[in-house]
């Protein structure tokens, strides 16, 4: 009997380590493929495939002025992901020629397209790049600020979530909230406020979709404040558009507003009851606040599904030590609970959250009301 258990054991457990060592596997080679989306990415190399292909190798390096050996055996790991077709695979290696299918290109070249899924290569970079700091952060309690992200970071979250706003928020998530769509389109004009803007895409969805409307983005991260100016300043909306470097948790946000919303944003400040004070604070009676955050679950279960696993996946490596990077600091990461939010909400002076009857697959939207 005793001898019966051990070996049931053993099985358990030879069981347990090897589908543990298949799925380390399989994810290091994912990891490695998304890395190699980066490459394409930033240097240029799928735009040059979707622009002139099919390419040999030194075609390739020619259009983008990279290094024939490195362009081919990115060609041919890229191939050998599926990534690529490659016509001519029994051929010398420097006579195939490569080309990116047609919906490949969708997904990795275009911006306005929802199912553009480019931009998590550079989030995946970006979360990675300051990784000896997070090893600190660990053990001191403290945090890594948002600019050490850098570039990849910041432009991986504004790509990502552009194509939503570009596509989606004025002309179907505002459309359905029938008091705001009405007040937005109405005299006098509406003013909107958008805490926590980024890059300011969202912002720029809604003075689009609302012609009438002026939006006011605040964020604390200089660099995401220059690129919006940029991109309302480029979109030819700079003149009922502006951004300003703000702590939403400042008691002195001043202003009267008809909407503020936060999108993404909430679950990575330090003082996020503050910031949710402020925004009623800055529409007054009548007027409406929106958080849009991530659709987690009211819960914690373990497995998780896809949802919980990429937002505790990007808690942990960035949102997180975002929150922890100013102290005393609430420690909410990206997995934000409706609960969470509630309590929050209640701190700030509201009477309640109402979850609102937008689908979406990776966000909630919640309105603060009295
Ligand atoms: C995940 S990004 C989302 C940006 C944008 N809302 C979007 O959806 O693309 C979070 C943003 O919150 C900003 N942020 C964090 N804490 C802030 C604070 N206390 N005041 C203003 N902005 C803040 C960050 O600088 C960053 O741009």
């Amino acid at each position: 009997m005793a001898l019966d258990t051990a070996t049931a054991n053993d099985e358990g457990v030879a069981q347990q380590r090897d589908a543990l060592v298949e799925w380390m596997f399989g994810a290091a080679i994912g990891m490695m493929d998304i890395l190699t989306v980066y490459i394409g990415d930033r240097l240029g190399l799928y735009a040059a495939l979707a622009e002139s292909g099919p390419l040999t190798p030194v075609e390739l390096a020619d259009k983008t002025s990279t290094h024939e050996r490195y362009a081919r055996e990115w060609l041919e790991q890229q191939a050998s992901a599926g990534i690529l077709e490659v016509d001519g695979v029994d051929s010398p290696s420097e006579m195939r020629h490569y080309s990116l299918p047609t919906g490949h290109a969708e997904a990795l070249l275009d911006r306005d397209s929802l199912a553009y899924i480019a931009p998590i290569a550079l989030q995946m970079v970006g979360v990675a790049s300051p990784l000896p700091a997070l090893l600190e952060a660990f053990r001191t309690g403290g945090g890594v600020p948002y600019p050490e992200y850098g570039t990849d970071m910041r432009d991986g979250i504004a790509l990502a979530n552009r194509a939503l706003f570009v596509n989606l928020l004025g002309t179907q998530w505002l459309p359905s909230i029938p008091d705001v769509h009405e007040r937005l389109g109405a005299d006098p004009p509406a003013r909107v406020v958008d805490i926590g803007c980024g890059t300011g895409w969202s912002s720029i969805a809604i003075a689009r979709a609302y012609p009438k409307v002026r939006v006011d983005g605040l964020d604390l991260d200089e660099a995401s404040v220059a690129a919006a100016r940029a991109n309302a300043e480029s979109e030819g909306l700079g003149d009922r558009v502006s951004f300003q470097v703000r702590d939403a948790g400042d008691p002195d946000l001043a202003g009267r507003y008809d909407l503020a919303l936060a999108i993404e944003c909430i679950h990575d400040m330090a003082r996020p009851v503050e910031a949710l004070r402020a925004m009623r604070g800055l529409v007054g009676e009548g007027g409406t606040v929106l958080v849009v955050d991530e659709r987690v679950g009211e819960e914690f279960v373990a497995p998780g599904d896809d949802i919980e696993r990429l937002y505790y996946g990007f808690s942990l490596l960035h949102c997180l030590p975002v929150g922890m990077a100013e102290q005393p600091s609430a420690g909410t990461g990206t997995v934000m609970r409706p609960g969470t939010l509630r309590r929050y909400a209640l701190e700030a002076g509201f009477g309640g959250v109402e979850t609102l009857p937008i689908e979406h697959d990776l966000w909630r939207f919640y309105r603060l009301v009295e």
